[in-house]
This record gives structure tokens, sequence and C-alpha cells, in this order.
């Protein structure tokens, strides 16, 4: 493993251990992990690799192989910058804890795809979690592992997201999809087998991240909390009656509510059917939630707006955007024959416009996060 030979370049000694965690793809349940409601996102092949040593000292020494230059050694949480934030955090967030995690030397090789928005900081934070919580013995659950890494991200980086992606990265498994209850913390793991259906979901990475994209994810966030607030609840998962609930809501609260509340009915009904074997079924459900987030919620972009119609139009039996929004991968759920019409049809679209071709892939539901040696 060549995460394994640059961390004996680097520190002269062999890592204690080489963990993986994956970047994911959310499936359906988008902007709804905050709000306490469903998600049901699944673990991608891609992810990060993560070679550890713990140290007797609180130095941490850190390279990634996707970023130039040798180790950096950070010696105060406070001076860390840029992607070392992700692991620094994880540190903090578990010494916060009270849990006892001293240093560590840490090499990194990742390859989740740039800019795609599956994820891959939190692969990275969940990579990292999972290596001190055996190196220092901490004995975390793998939701545990999840929640410390989610601190980081919202305490250390300051990114205000909610659980989804951390605990699909730590429980994920292959040929599943993994349903989320984000109040309770509960999971099942839902069979999502695409070959047997003759179907892929194919990945479309616009490759486009626009700014001001993490302040629209605050508002957002904000806008939602405001909302439940007037609406005297304790999140929007807890809106029953939604007709009367809009009816006491104008602007842009009524919007976000009238998103949330029917986003946790679609993944309730994706779930369904899932289990009921009916894959093939779920396409329509995946283009409202699309356009719930394109009219409602008002997250999307032209480019994702695009590789959806266009997929649609090729043929695709439902596409919608996946993540936050602004930029990064929308999905489609495709039949094996249609594949190669699906993929020109957003080609062809993207080309019309004079817009850098996207990449597009097909994603199947891989394992969480493990120890690899
Ligand atoms: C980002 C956040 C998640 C979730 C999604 C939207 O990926 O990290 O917590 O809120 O956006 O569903």
């Amino acid at each position: 493993m060549r995460v394994v030979e640059a961390f004996q370049e680097s520190f002269g000694a062999e890592p204690q251990g080489v963990w993986h965690a994956p970047g994911r793809v959310n499936l359906i349940g988008e902007h709804t992990d905050y709000n306490d409601g469903f998600v049901l996102p699944f673990a991608v092949p891609w992810g990060v690799t993560a070679a550890v040593s713990s140290r007797e000292d609180d130095l941490v020494r850190l390279r990634s192989l996707q970023a130039p230059g040798p180790a950096v050694t950070v010696e105060d949480p406070a001076q860390a910058e840029g992607w070392t934030r992700y692991v620094i955090g994880v540190l903090w967030a578990l010494r916060e804890a009270g849990h006892p995690v001293r240093g560590a030397d840490i090499v990194i090789d990742g390859d989740v795809p740039r800019g795609a928005g599956l994820s891959s900081s939190a692969a990275l934070e969940v990579a990292v979690g999972l290596a001190l919580d055996e190196l220092y013995g901490l004995g975390l659950s793998r939701m545990e592992t999840a929640l410390a890494a989610q601190r980081a991200e919202n305490d250390f980086v300051g990114m205000p997201c909610g659980i989804m992606d951390q605990a699909a990265s730590a429980l994920g498994e292959e040929g599943k999809a993994l349903f989320l209850d984000c109040r309770t913390l509960g999971t099942r793991t839902i069979p999502f087998d695409l070959a047997a259906h003759g179907l892929q979901l194919l990945i479309v990475n616009t490759g486009v991240h626009h700014e001001l994209a993490d302040g629209q994810y605050a508002r957002r966030r904000r806008d939602c909390e405001s909302a439940a607030a007037r609406l005297g609840v304790d999140a929007l998962r807890d809106v029953t009656d939604l007709a009367e609930a809009l009816a006491r809501l104008s602007g842009d609260e009524r919007r976000r509510v009238q998103h949330v509340v029917t986003e946790n009915h679609r993944v309730e009904a994706v779930v369904g059917l899932l289990r009921a074997g009916a894959v093939g079924e779920i396409g329509a459900l995946l283009n409202a939630s699309h356009l719930s987030l394109r009219d409602q919620f008002e997250v999307s972009c032209p480019e994702l707006d695009v590789a959806v119609e266009s997929a649609i139009r090729g043929g695709a039996r439902g596409a919608r955007m996946t993540g936050g929004g602004f930029g990064g991968s929308a999905i489609a759920l495709v039949a094996d024959d249609r594949v190669e019409a699906v993929r020109d049809a957003v080609l062809l679209a993207y080309a019309e416009r004079g817009w850098v071709p996207p990449e597009v892939y097909p994603a199947t539901p891989a394992a969480g996060a493990r120890r690899l040696a």
C-alpha cells in the first residue's frame, strides 16, 4: 500500500495500523438531517485511507499524498490550516469529550473525486476517528465516532453540517443503503441491489462549487430553525399537519418547511419501495425531491438542473441533486441498456451550453469505515 510506504518514508517506522473510511452518496433525504428527520445515504467505493501511529507526546505530524510537500507538524490545534483542520478537529473533539487522546503520526491517501460533493471531508474525519479510537482504546461505537467527527466539523472547522455524511461513512454496508433517523440516531440497513434489477445509479459530477455555498447552508439551517420556533415545535421533523403549518408561514420559511416535511415522506416511501423489492419504482420520488430542492429549498444551480433534466430526457428513471447543493453531483437511476443514452444526453446538454463536460460514472453501495491492516 502506497500510504504505508509514504508513512515509512516520512516517519522512518511502520504505522501501527491502516484505516479506511468512504465518502457517501445520498439516495434521498436532503437537508433533513439537521431537522431531526430521515436520510437514506450509502457509502461509496472511494474514500480516505489513513496510516496512523500514536505518540507519547501531544504533537501531530501529518502528510497527505494529495498535498505537495513533506509532513507538517502541528503543535497547537489553533495553528491548523486547510485540510489538516479536519484531522486536528477530530483529535480536538475527542479530547473535548474527555478521551485520553495524545498525539499521532498520520499519512493520508484519498481517492474521492474532487469537487464531487461526495463527502471527502467526512471520510477523512471518520478514518482518523476510527484510528484514534483503536490506537487509544477508547471503545467508541461507530455512531459515537461519527458524532465526534461531526463535532469536529461543526465546532472546529466551523461548518454547521448534520450527522448524515459522517454516519454514512462510519456505518455504511456493502450492497445496502443506510436509513437513519437523525433524532434517535437509530439506523437500519436497507438492501439496495441495483444489479439484480438491471439498474445503475450514475453519478454526474458537475465539477462546480458555487461561491457562497457555505454561507447558504447556514442560512437554510437558520430558516428551518426559525420556522420550527414559529410553529412551536422542537424541529421540523415534528410538523404533522403540513397544510396547517404552511398556513401559518410565509416567504422563505414557508418554502423550507414545504421541502423538509415532504422530503421526510419521500424518504419513508423510498424505504418502503426498496424493502418491497421495487427498486425501479423510486425514480418518481427522486424527481420530486429534486424539484422540491430546486423550487422550495432553493439549493440547486443550473449545472445540477441541466444534469437532472438531460438525464431524464435521455431515459433515466429518475434523477436528483445529491448532497448540500450549489454544485457537486447529481445522481440518476438508469436501466443498464439506457446508460449510454443517458450519458450522451448529459454530455450533449453541457456541450450545448459550452460547459466543461461532467464526469459520469456508476456508484454502488460499498462497505463503511474499517481497519485495513
Ligand atoms: C451536507 C451536510 C449534511 C446534509 C447535506 C444535505 O452534505 O454535510 O449534513 O445536511 O448537506 O442533505
